[in-house]
């Protein structure tokens, strides 16, 4: 990743006479948007906290921009954020919108974060929350910066988004569970896994689980893996196996590969497993709280610091500031290292 499409922290705040230079600033808004992640909720904590130490007002905005147009605006004091670091979900409700989408649903969030006096926004979501972000900043005098929260970890700029390791450890803590019963039946399970286009998700869950075959939409040859296996890695495994299937892999996901596999192969039981939302929800992973909290307080800092349109990032456990316009349009970058792994070590 190259240094001018980053912005490393540590150097070069803005400041006038060795104090920092403050946009005005008197309230911020926060909200999240699109799908939740577990660790949103110590993203919104530390935002409110880091805001609050700055002497700025908050503003909870709930609903994501559905919200934002409708006006469903909270005060967030220090109390409001307490006791929440631990929970999945976000307290402060999430949505897609279409209507944000036109200019008119745009118009009217405007309007309604205008007349609270709400002065600069955090948006906690993904690529699509921080293209709605972008077209809004590029209408109206407004400065958004992100955090990038979800399950997918499928944003360029960053090598971690708030969620993603939650919902790692949900996934293998489940394959763990259907592999007793694979082993013990001698089945061969299809177990389907999140991450929309992205195929991280599924890809580090099944080296995690030792999956006996990983399909992912980033690189088709694994399905020539599959056939190998059902051919006679199955009989060599002592009859059972894990196939771990991204949903982005192919149209129809793991229940119409499973079809089509009993089609060439009626000798063996093969069974379905689509994990679906226990991804989404369940307490954060300490890592998932300490880099939400990082990430909140970086955000406050990017405002304080006048910077807009910008993503906070992770990279190489730095913290970076990632133009939108670059997080939204750049594909994140695939590990095949992991890829090869998996293949040398299923034999
Ligand atoms: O983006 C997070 C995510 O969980 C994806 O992995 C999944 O494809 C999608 O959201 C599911 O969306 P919904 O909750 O609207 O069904």
């Amino acid at each position: 990743m190259t240094i001018s499409a980053m912005r490393d922290l540590s150097m070069t705040p803005a400041t006038e006479n060795g104090l920092r230079r403050k946009p005005i600033l008197r309230k911020i808004g926060v909200f999240t948007s699109g799908g939740d992640a577990p660790g949103m909720n110590a993203a919104i904590r530390a935002v409110t906290r880091a805001a609050i130490a700055n002497k700025l007002k908050v503003t909870g905005i709930r609903r994501g921009y559905q919200g934002m147009i409708e006006g469903d605006f909270i005060p967030l004091r220090s109390s409001d954020v307490s006791g929440i670091i631990q929970l999945g979900g976000t307290i402060l409700r999430t949505a897609r919108s279409k209507e944000f989408r036109t200019p008119e649903g745009r118009e009217k969030a405007w309007q309604q974060l205008q007349n609270a006096g709400i002065d600069a926004v955090v948006v906690i979501g993904g690529d699509g929350s921080f293209t709605g972000a972008l077209t809004m900043s590029q209408e109206y005098n407004i400065s958004f910066v992100g955090i990038p929260g979800t399950i997918d970890n499928d944003i360029y700029g960053t090598d971690y988004t708030i969620g993603y390791e939650t919902a790692l450890n949900s996934v293998v803590c489940a394959v763990d569970k259907i592999r007793d019963t694979a082993v013990s039946h001698g089945r061969i399970f299809m177990v389907e896994v999140m991450g929309r286009e992205a195929g991280l998700l599924a890809l580090n869950s099944g080296i995690a689980c030792g999956a006996e075959v990983i399909l992912i939409p980033e690189s088709k040859e694994q399905h020539d893996a599959l056939k190998r296996f059902l051919d006679k890695g199955y009989k060599r495994k002592e009859r059972s196996g894990i196939v771990i299937v991204a949903e982005g892999d192919e149209p129809g996901g793991a229940l119409k590969l499973a079809e089509n596999v009993r089609c060439e192969h009626p000798e063996l039981d093969v069974r379905v497993s689509i994990l679906g939302h226990i991804q989404r929800g369940g307490s954060p992973t300490a890592n998932d709280r300490i880099n939400a909290t990082r990430m909140g307080v970086a955000a406050v800092d990017a405002l304080l610091d006048d910077q807009k349109s910008i993503m906070i990032g992770i990279d190489n456990g730095r913290i970076v500031q990632v133009p939108f316009n670059k997080a939204v349009k750049l594909n994140h970058s695939f590990d095949r290292e992991l890829l090869e792994i998996q293949k040398m070590l299923n034999i």
